[in-house]
């Protein structure tokens, strides 16, 4: 065992890091400690050390020095002395929002079981995860409150959850219900996140933190393009490479809050959850309530190390273990080639020259269903247009398999057009507030997740087009945010409710298919990179990046995202120029280049491509199978950061497992004239092996790779068939050991 509990004292230890919290005199609980791994002991009496301050309330007037807002506390409540942010607030029917949890018992099992309604981690592995719960109980309401912990030893990941069991006879409010806290000693940290927009998503932001709050949060009922749940808390001096470094994730997908509050103290009070604005849960007497997990890792290896040990825990703990190690198909996607101008025959001619370039997989976007000819109608009509397909979607969905190629397909599940039979039939079905108007985006409306039938009524639409057409892939896209956010089916003080019950039902429709069809892909997408987040990658394994392909603009997006999440997670695909979202002119194997690292795909007319840009596609396409595993599993090093350092350059490598094959890649924006020396410092490769780049026949020791660095070749001009600039420019290296 790995978790020790000694003298109600739980020390929670991973390879490499200690996570340690006790039950404090008055029953409740106070952080110790968390970072690098330390001895167990019996007590730890220099970390639970009590400074008597004036002018501060104190539990009792015999313990002058147990002051709650000087301690570090596990999960804190609010009103009784701390007046920081509280980890949960419950309101009692008189009104009152004082709760004292206090230790019952705990329990200790191994590995990790999923929870019932949310995406959470598992261990269906036997990867060495343990469970520690603890039980907690307010005398007054009669609610028991779990604290629960699992630790996964092997990726220095702690995950963390709150689970609220009503025993009482009254109903009480739960107004806040978040799923960690963590009070760190110190303040010394800078603030890492990943702000964006739409098109910009997870671009890095760095900055030291300081007094009062600061968050990261969405109120969108969606992760959110603007922010993402995953944030960091890094030492001034860490760089990617050294230096201590926490991550912080939610597996989630709804509204969440990330805060940081540095109080009078100058200590540092981390809260991970559902946003408390816009919730409010009513638990009824033996009802309970979960949060979702909170993920936690600490390395002091510096922010690689973070992203490497993350991305392992999300593949082995995390992502539908189905596809977690399994290849991505390279697919070719209709959308920016004809958006919603096809037909079958049109489609087909696409089919075809993909099937030459050896691309695997076809994927139909928008515009196949109902009579959605523009992006006003037919949302949630979910059969084929006749008028496109007047055979039905089988004949081209047989076609393709026949080609022994995958069918992939867009739907857009939770939305509801005016214009579409199934607004006619159940107009109630659309989320608006009584009385208000509701509030278009892209044209269209939001379902009612949260209510069953709107549920079932997709699990059965979805089904039949997926047994029908054989289906091997689903694009789950959702492009707009909820506003005039009520449920027609609520009580008034369950309208808190909706945003988190939405977010349920969500998942049960995601349950339902994954369950119903276990050999479908599925890749999240929400107007490109709108939910990012663990939540879908519960269910869905991929994520579209974003819909900004422009190879410029994926560095940074991909870059950014790169921190908090693998590789293997990040749809990439190749698209035509000029840009549709920049205008820009990048040369066809620079923004292969950069989709290499992602899944790969391509996303342009390839039927109207010269000679020479197809067979370019298709040695893409060869080298990217022939480098696959590598380029979706290998683990990921960023070397040139373009937000922290010169912006005209990027560059990352991948390494694989037994550090036999690496593959750098460095890309510079603008070309200059007579240029300084560059050279890639390598990482990751076995300093004591051999290596070759790009199969010359010089001979490198890895030790000199990564220290002396690797000199990259000037760029003079632009230099093959289907490249006409010298800006814009990618160099790409094989590295293989020697044997
Ligand atoms: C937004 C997605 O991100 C695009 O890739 C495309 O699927 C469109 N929606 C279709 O409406």
């Amino acid at each position: 065992m790995t978790i020790y509990c000694n003298n109600q004292q739980f020390h929670l230890q991973t390879n490499h890091t200690s996570y340690i919290f006790k039950v404090l005199a008055n029953g409740e609980l106070g952080q110790l400690y968390y970072g690098p791994k330390i001895h167990d002991k019996p007590s730890y009496t220099n970390l639970t050390i009590r400074e008597e301050h004036d002018a501060m309330p104190a539990w009792r007037l015999d313990q002058s020095d147990f002051q709650p807002e000087a301690l570090k506390q596990e999960y804190a409540s609010f009103g009784k002395g701390d007046f920081r942010y509280p980890a949960f607030q419950l309101t009692e029917t008189n009104g009152s929002r004082i709760s004292e949890f206090v230790y019952q018992n705990h329990t200790l099992t191994k590995g990790k079981t999923r929870l019932a309604q949310l995406p959470s981690s598992f261990d269906d592995t036997n990867d060495a995860a343990e469970t520690l719960t603890l039980v907690l109980k307010d005398a007054v309401t009669a609610v028991r409150l779990h604290l629960n912990y699992t630790i996964f030893p092997n990726q220095d990941v702690i995950v963390r959850s709150a689970t609220f069991v009503n025993e009482g006879p009254h109903t009480l409010t739960l107004n806040t219900a978040l799923s960690a806290q963590i009070d760190l000693p110190d303040a010394k940290y800078d603030f890492i996140h990943f702000p964006g927009s739409w098109a910009r998503e997870r671009h890095l932001s760095r900055a030291p933190l300081h007094d009062g709050i600061q968050s990261v949060s969405s109120l969108r009922t969606a992760s959110s393009h603007q922010q993402n749940p995953f944030c960091m808390l890094a030492r001034p001096d860490t760089t990617d490479h050294d230096g201590e470094v926490f991550g912080f994730n939610l597996i989630y997908s709804g509204n969440f809050l990330n805060q940081v509050e540095v109080d009078q103290f100058e200590t540092s009070r981390i809260l991970i959850g559902i946003n408390p604005t816009e919730f409010a849960w009513q638990l009824t007497p033996n009802s309970s309530f979960q949060t979702p997990e909170a993920v936690l890792s600490y390395t002091n290896q510096g922010m690689n190390q973070l992203s490497q040990q993350l991305g392992q825990f999300y593949q082995e703990h995390l992502v539908n273990p189905n596809f977690a190690q399994q290849q991505r198909p390279i697919l070719i996607n209709n959308w920016e080639a004809t958006f919603f101008d096809f037909d079958e025959a049109k489609l087909m001619t696409i089919v075809s020259e993909a099937k030459t370039l050896g691309i695997e997989m076809f994927v139909l976007d928008d515009g196949w269903f109902g009579h959605r000819d523009d992006d006003t109608t037919s949302l949630g009509d979910w059969f084929v247009d006749k008028t496109k397909f007047p055979n039905g979607l089988s004949h081209l969905a047989t076609q393709i398999h026949q080609l022994d190629m995958k069918f992939g397909l867009w739907f857009e599940p939770e939305m509801i057009s005016l214009d579409s039979e199934l607004y006619r039939a159940h107009p109630d079905w659309l989320i608006c507030a009584p009385n208000r108007q509701a509030t278009p985006s892209r044209n269209q409306y939001v379902l009612d997740l949260s209510r069953s039938e709107v549920v079932t009524y997709l699990i059965e639409q979805m089904s039949a087009v997926i047994t029908e057409t054989k289906l091997d892939y689903i694009k789950w896209d959702m492009n707009r945010n909820i506003t005039e956010i009520f449920g027609n089916e609520l009580a008034p003080n369950q309208q808190l409710e909706l945003s988190h019950r939405y977010i349920l039902g969500v998942y049960k429709l995601y349950d339902a298919l994954t369950k119903r069809f276990p050999n479908v892909l599925f890749e999240s997408c929400a107007s490109g990179g709108g939910r990012f987040d663990l939540g879908m990658m519960y269910y869905a394994p991929q994520a579209w990046t974003s819909d900004n392909t422009d190879a410029v603009e994926r560095l940074n997006i991909q870059f950014g995202t790169s921190y908090g999440y693998p590789q293997i997670m990040m749809g990439a695909h190749v698209s035509d120029v000029p840009n549709g979202q920049t205008g820009r002119m990048t040369p066809l194997e620079t923004r292969a280049a950069v989709a290499y690292f992602g899944d790969l795909g391509y996303e342009l007319d390839i039927t109207q491509l010269s000679d020479s840009e197809k067979a370019a596609i298709k040695a893409q396409v060869t080298f990217y199978k022939k480098y696959r595993q590598i380029f979706q599993f290998g683990r990921f090093y960023r070397l040139d950061n373009p937000f922290a350092d010169d912006p005209n350059v990027t560059s990352w490598m991948v390494v694989n497992s037994d550090q036999s094959l690496a593959i750098a890649a460095r890309y510079q924006l603008l070309n200059q004239p007579n240029p300084k020396s560059c050279r890639l410092f390598l990482q990751g490769l076995d300093p004591n092996k051999q290596y070759t780049v790009n199969d010359q026949p010089e001979v490198f020791y890895g030790d000199e790779l990564m220290t002396a660095g690797l000199l990259s070749p000037r760029i003079l001009k632009a230099h093959s068939e289907t490249t006409t600039l010298a800006d814009f420019h990618a160099n790409l290296f094989i590295i293989k050991a020697c044997h």
